[in-house]
């Protein structure tokens, strides 16, 4: 395995108390596996993904498990290590990261100065010449490294961001809610590109998105959170046309196939508990059509369903769509 997390718990300080923002997360991904991580806003993914860099906001604390990445505790790492991990093994597109570039320089030398700065021996004409490169792999001609942020429209600033998070050759880079910011079809050129690098490059990445439906279709894997919990893992196909837990089907009913018109519908009814007294049992209990006298009084055992589909609920045998 390439990634493995266990049990991971990150809570933040808060004036109202400390939110419990991922809860016992375990998950793990292979080698060359695009994983797709899904869940309304604030069920905790970018959370979960920023502990693997660690690159957490300062009033989060990892309150327990491990991580590990080739085997090794990334968790029991010192910062001067963790520093020579980021960018070169482990990269990150941030969230809205493409409207952060820096107006006032090319495009291209802001990807290079990134080159330079982690990587002590290449030269300015070397750096160069892998950011012309970096432009051609993401479909953006080389020429254009020359122009300015406000030069590009949003598809072609999202495939610079991508460009930027592949520089050093990173072996796992996360990509959070890359897409959300951008029209329909320049979403699934994005998608393809993504599909295409890690197929090419045979990299390994973690794609977060709140829509259950563009990941089922771009990734080999999903794993869906809520409420801090993992509540669904499998094949994407296989969650797609048979989710097992309610909140997946819920929520595959939220956001219509990418391929069908795109139609808006209410969301799921309700809101997720709070995570500063989280519930005892299921999360998403009061949301819940089929929950039953019992779900919320102790956190549902993982229902394993074979081939990797595993799901956090009693009904997850029968299926639930
Ligand atoms: N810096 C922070 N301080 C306090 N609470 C936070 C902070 N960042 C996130 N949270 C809370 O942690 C939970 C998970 O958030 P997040 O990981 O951003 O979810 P997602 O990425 O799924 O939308 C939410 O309840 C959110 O309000
Ligand atoms: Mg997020």
């Amino acid at each position: 395995m390439l990634l493995e997390m266990q049990d991971l718990c990150v809570r933040f300080a808060s004036r109202a108390g400390d939110v419990q923002a991922v809860r016992g997360l375990s998950l793990s991904m292979a080698e060359g596996e695009l994983l797709g991580l899904a869940g309304e806003s604030g069920s905790g993914k970018t959370t979960a993904a920023m502990a693997i860099p660690r690159l957490l906001p300062r009033n989060a604390t990892v309150a327990g498990g491990r991580i590990l990445f080739d085997g090794e505790d990334l968790l029991a790492k010192g910062e001067p290590e963790m520093e020579a991990l980021r960018w070169k093994a482990i990269s990150v597109v941030f969230q809205g990261a493409m409207n952060a570039l820096n107006p006032v320089q090319r495009v291209g030398s802001q990807i290079a100065e990134a080159i330079l700065h982690h990587e002590a021996a290449t030269g300015r004409d070397e750096a160069r010449r892998r950011v012309e490169e970096l432009f051609e792999l993401v479909g953006i001609p080389a020429a254009r490294s020359a122009s300015y942020p406000h030069e590009f429209s949003g598809g072609m600033r999202q495939r610079a961001m991508i460009a930027m998070a592949l520089a050093c050759k990173p072996r796992l880079v996360i990509a959070d809610e890359p897409i959300t910011a951008l029209d329909v079809m320049i979403q699934a050129q994005i998608l393809n590109l993504i599909k295409r690098l890690c197929s090419e490059l045979g990299l390994s990445m973690i794609l977060i998105s709140h829509d259950l439906s563009v990941i089922a279709e771009t990734c080999d894997r999903v794993a869906i959170m809520y409420a801090g919990r993992l509540v669904e893992t499998g094949g994407a196909r296989e969650v797609f046309e048979s989710p097992a837990h309610p909140y997946t089907a819920a929520l595959l009913g939220a956001f219509p196939n990418v391929n069908k018109e795109r139609v808006f519908v209410a969301g799921i009814p309700g809101n997720p508990p709070s995570l500063i007294e989280p519930p005892r049992g299921c999360g998403f209990y009061e949301r819940c059509a089929r929950r039953s006298p019992g779900c919320d009084e102790a956190e549902p055992a993982s229902v394993d369903l074979g081939g990797g589909h595993v799901a956090a609920c009693p009904l997850a045998r029968g299926g639930s769509r």
